[in-house]
């Protein structure tokens, strides 16, 4: 995956995060998700006063893509902190939770791309199956 790609990618999970609703941690999640088709998807977390029913930006941008008729996809940046909307770089990378690494690996190959972004020019980049090692599928 080339530079001009990623960058991409980080640049709509940051102007996507701007849309977080996230009231209750006032930690906004941006994501951009690309399908093997070459579209991208993005997603925030939508949380919720009764807290369970929240979802996480990942699984928004998967939803989102499933219902869109896309299943496979190629990589997702993840960009997610406690600062405003509309902040250009972020203190912290934010890494899929436990329940995204799962619902992930049901639609992505092994050398799926997971960039945590702080901004288009600070990124960390792993395959998922070194996030989610000997992952369960039926
Ligand atoms: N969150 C995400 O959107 N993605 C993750 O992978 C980690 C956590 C959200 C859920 C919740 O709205 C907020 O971050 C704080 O946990």
């Amino acid at each position: 995956m080339n530079s001009e790609t990623i960058e991409r990618l980080i640049d709509s999970a940051l102007k996507a995060r701007e849309n977080s609703y996230a009231p209750y941690s006032g930690f906004r999640v941006g994501a951009a998700l690309l399908g093997e088709s070459g579209r991208v998807y993005t997603g925030v977390n939508v949380e919720n006063s009764s807290y369970p029913a929240g979802i996480c930006a990942e699984q928004a941008a998967i939803c989102k893509a499933v219902s869109e008729g896309e299943h496979r996809f190629k990589a997702i940046v993840i960009a997610g902190g406690e600062e405003s909307a509309g902040a250009e770089s972020l203190k912290q990378f934010c890494y899929p939770c436990g329940i995204c690494r799962q619902v992930l690996s049901e639609h992505c190959n092994d050398d799926f791309k997971v960039i945590a972004a702080k901004s288009v020019t600070e990124y960390q980049c792993h395959d998922l199956s070194s996030l989610l090692p000997f992952s369960f599928r039926l």
